[in-house]
């Protein structure tokens, strides 16, 4: 997607020395557009682990370029699989982190060592390129459910309720829940989204009100709670989010909060679609709410908020009085009984292991 008329993908090999990885901090934006440089695998570790880069696509292939820096320092069967293990490790919930390590690994385990590292660029490019198509895809089947309630509303705008983040910014382009949202706002569709802010680390108000502000589709950062509220008043016509996991029988695990939205739509007799690769989908697992792992992470991000004051400063303040514990379980499960289909690069699905199969029969 184009930022200031330049185009960007969130994860790339510099143009000038063909090996080191470029890509945004996500926890500058949206004060700052600062590209790093990532040279080694602890590097990407820490670009993975701190948030610098987050949302699960993109975590997966900025995973699978860190093991080719890895394979540049070394290359040897055991330091590859070592190396491996340890980015695998960085964050918990996202599936596509350890898809993206494992085909690395298969592509690579029989690959004589001194051809690993150009096998490895070509594989991690291979899924960075694989992931744009799908998201591409993904957009072209969610732009016909807003191109059917524009249909069903002619003459008024079609309102969207999003949350966290699900934009390109946490794929490798054009984003997840997203895309359908550029596609129909480029087709001419007149559309409004309501952004969730997503505390505590606000992916919402800090990351997708960038994106859609920079792309020029008419939107409001809400408070989290407000979502139920607009939609009982007639203001939204249809939720999407994107994921990090969706398990064989469609429970979708996502940003905390995401369960909460799902609630309110069902209440309200709305369409609650979630949209993904099919990398984020783990065909091991089938009950999302015992079998998938939630991140908790650091009380900080609930007791402190970081923004940018009236003279320009970047400043991290603290609204919790001392003494007072916080929790931060970072994803929520939707069981699939809530959701009310599931939008891949294949196509639309109900959430259940038997629409999931109908798109993907060769995981029966
Ligand atoms: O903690 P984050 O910011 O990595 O969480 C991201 C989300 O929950 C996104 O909604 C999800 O990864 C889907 S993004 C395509």
């Amino acid at each position: 997607m184009k930022v200031d008329g330049v185009a960007y993908r969130s994860v790339w090999v510099d143009a000038e020395d063909g090996w080191s990885v470029r890509i945004f901090d996500q926890t500058r934006l949206p004060w700052a557009l600062d590209i790093l440089r990532l040279t080694t695998r602890d590097q990407a570790a820490h670009a993975i682990v701190s948030m610098q880069v987050r949302g699960a696509p993109l975590i997966g292939a900025v995973a699978a370029y860190g093991l080719c820096l890895a394979l540049r320092a070394d290359a040897s069967s055991d330091a590859m699989e070592r190396d491996a293990a340890m980015l695998a490790e960085t964050r918990p919930t996202a599936i596509n982190l350890r898809w993206a390590l494992d085909r690395m690994l298969t592509r690579l385990r029989n690959t004589p060592s001194t051809g690993r590292v150009d096998a490895a660029y070509a594989e991690a490019a291979a899924i960075a390129d694989e992931d744009v198509a799908q998201c591409a895809g993904i957009g072209r089947y969610g732009l016909e459910l807003i191109q059917e309630i524009a249909a069903s509303k002619p003459g008024q705008r079609v309102n969207l309720l999003t949350h966290c983040n699900a934009g390109w910014l946490a794929t490798v382009d054009w984003g997840t829940a997203l895309a359908p949202i550029y596609m129909a706002h480029d087709a001419g569709i007149d559309l409004h989204v309501w952004v969730d802010e997503t505390r505590p680390r606000n992916q919402g108000a800090a990351l997708t009100a960038w994106e859609l502000g920079r792309h020029g589709v008419p939107h409001t950062v809400i408070a989290d709670n407000a979502g139920g509220h607009l939609m009982q008043h007639g203001m939204v016509d249809m939720a999407i989010v994107g994921t990090d996991r969706v398990t064989r029988s469609g429970d979708v695990a996502n940003k905390i909060g995401t369960y909460l939205k799902a609630l309110a739509a069902r209440d309200n007799n709305l369409p609650f679609w979630v949209a993904l690769p099919s990398t984020t989908i783990d065909w091991t697992v089938s009950d999302g709410l015992t079998e998938i792992p939630i991140e908790e992470r650091s009380p900080a991000e609930v007791t402190d908020l970081t923004g940018r004051t009236a003279d320009g400063t970047i400043a991290t303040i603290r609204v919790v009085a001392g003494g007072s514990p916080a929790a931060n379980p970072a994803f929520d499960v939707t069981p699939g009984r809530l959701v009310t289909g599931l939008i891949t690069e294949r196509g639309r699905c109900d959430a259940t292991a038997e629409g999931l199969l109908g798109l993907f029969p060769e995981r029966a």
